[in-house]
């Protein structure tokens, strides 16, 4: 199953395809490298700093696979769908490896980690195997495959965070970026392989995410998105000074680079977010009132199981302190995974009655998919039938559909700031941005450019976009 959300035009194409390298060819003597990254946006935040240490080494980079020495596929393990995914990927290799049969072709990420020799094993087509910390290593491991051997390395470690790399942007609109603030994750939620492939958390150098968003800015970005698996709990020490620096502190000097600067994160932990986190937040205007909060379930019992750590009640507690002290109109979205091993019908019943009471702008909606080696895999039998999972799955899509609706007819009147992030995906003669709360506008173009802020006024919407006009 794919990830299901009430999705815009654009956020749609954002999701359903994968990204490809763009054209990078200042000096290609070692070879053209085309990567494709599929899964989360730390994967294509890391395909980033993939792409700047072959450049750095004489690599090209280029969006023609034709004209490639090197693929390289940066993968996800998350569900069993995402790795089915790049399995059929590599099979329309066959074709390129017979006609040019000293192409490389190398798997990156997560799915490369969870599996290590057997990819290669697995996949005859494979060349090299790279896991998300060893990315300083794949110019020696592509120096190996020049000698005629296969390479792997799959080390994690508990230092890497990549932070003096200054990534070259592939996938951008000029406007917006990512940033990555931390890597690797401690929470072990039993149904999650991340801990396993992604490693220890561990939090990148103050000093080199500022001076990356900063940078941005300077280069005429206008929003960045601070990234990392559990941003609450971002932690970082200052090695001269002994200032001890946590999340709430990285946003607010984040905010302050400038106020046409506009900030957002992801992924927030329930058990983590503090109201220090949302106080700072209600006093920047540029930092976004949008919170991404995964609930996974409703239920208490399943919560226990999927060692998420906090009961339904904390997590409506964190819901009214944002309801609070950001105010009603905060956007708030979830992760719901339905069919949780041994979860019953009223269980089920409990994650649709947390959706009714939290009423979320969007959810990203998941069916349970097994992962091997996890705690869940080790503990708990898969045992809600496929056509179950499907059908309370329907439900919980139907119910977020039904709250994107309402929470959209909330703007219908009222004026928003929107930054433009470019030319709608339907039509040439709108523009589409963002709203603070994180609302897809689209409207008919005026004088704005993309990269500038403008008012508009919503006058209608669907349950994934906001349809407006532009004020004066
Ligand atoms: N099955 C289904 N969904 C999963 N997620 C993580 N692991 C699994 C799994 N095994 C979902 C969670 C998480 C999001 C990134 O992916 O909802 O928040
Ligand atoms: Fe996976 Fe849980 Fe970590 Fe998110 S917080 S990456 S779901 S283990």
């Amino acid at each position: 199953m794919q990830a299901l959300k009430v999705l815009s035009t654009e956020e749609k194409e954002a999701l359903d395809s994968p990204r490809i390298s763009a054209d990078y060819r200042q000096s290609d003597f070692l070879g053209k490298v085309y990567i494709e990254s599929y899964g989360c946006q730390m994967n294509f935040a890391d395909s980033e700093v993939v792409t700047s240490i072959l450049i750095d080494k004489g690599y090209g980079t280029t969006s023609n696979i034709n004209e490639a020495d090197t693929i390289l596929l940066n993968t996800c393990a998350i569900r069993d769908n995402a790795e089915n995914k790049i399995r059929h990927r590599l099979q329309t290799f066959k074709g390129l490896k017979a006609k040019k049969p000293e192409i490389t072709i190398g798997i990156l990420g997560c799915m490369a980690e969870r599996l290590k020799t057997k990819l290669i094993e697995e996949e005859k087509l494979v060349d090299l195997v790279a896991g998300p910390d060893a990315y300083r290593d794949l110019p020696n491991l592509l120096e190996q495959i020049e000698n005629g051997q296969k390479a792997i390395n799959v080390f994690l470690s508990k230092e890497e965070t990549y932070g003096d790399i200054e990534p070259v942007r592939l996938h951008t609109n000029g406007v917006t970026a990512f940033v990555s603030i931390m890597r690797g994750c401690d929470n072990m939620c039993s149904f999650c392989v991340v801990p396993f492939t992604r490693g220890r958390e561990r939090s990148r150098d103050l000093d080199s995410i500022i001076k990356e968003c900063q940078t941005l800015f300077d280069q005429g970005y206008r929003e960045v998105n601070l990234l990392g698996q559990n941003v609450d709990s971002y932690q970082w020490k200052n090695p001269e000074t002994g200032e001890s620096i946590n999340f709430a502190n990285l946003l607010e000097k984040t905010a302050q680079i400038h106020p046409d600067l506009r900030i957002r994160f992801s992924t927030s932990h329930p058990k983590d977010i503090t109201d220090e986190v949302l106080h700072t937040m209600a006093r920047y205007e540029n930092i976004c009132k949008n919170i991404h909060l995964p609930a996974q379930s409703g239920n208490n019992r399943i919560l226990e199981l999927m060692n998420r750590t906090y009961s339904r009640e904390w997590y409506l507690d964190r819901i009214k302190s944002i309801k609070t002290i950001l105010g009603e109109d905060c956007g708030i979205s979830h992760d719901i995974i339905a069919g949780f091993c041994s979860e019953t019908e009223d269980e089920h019943k409990d994650t649709l009655s947390l959706l009714e009471e939290v009423q979320y702008d969007f959810g990203y909606m998941f069916i349970y998919s097994e992962r091997p080696g996890t705690p869940a895999a080790k503990k708990y039998p898969d045992d809600v039938p496929e056509e179950v999972k499907s059908r309370r799955l329907a439900e919980i899509i139907e119910l977020q559909r039904k709250h994107s609706g309402i929470r959209n007819n909330r703007y219908i009147g009222k004026i928003e700031k929107v930054l433009v992030e470019g030319n709608s995906k339907k039509s040439n003669l709108h523009h589409y941005g963002k709203t603070d709360s994180c609302k897809v506008v689209v409207f008919p173009k005026g004088k704005e450019k993309i990269g500038e802020y403008v008012h508009v006024k919503i006058i209608s919407c669907t349950t994934g976009t906001l349809i407006g006009e532009l004020v004066n």
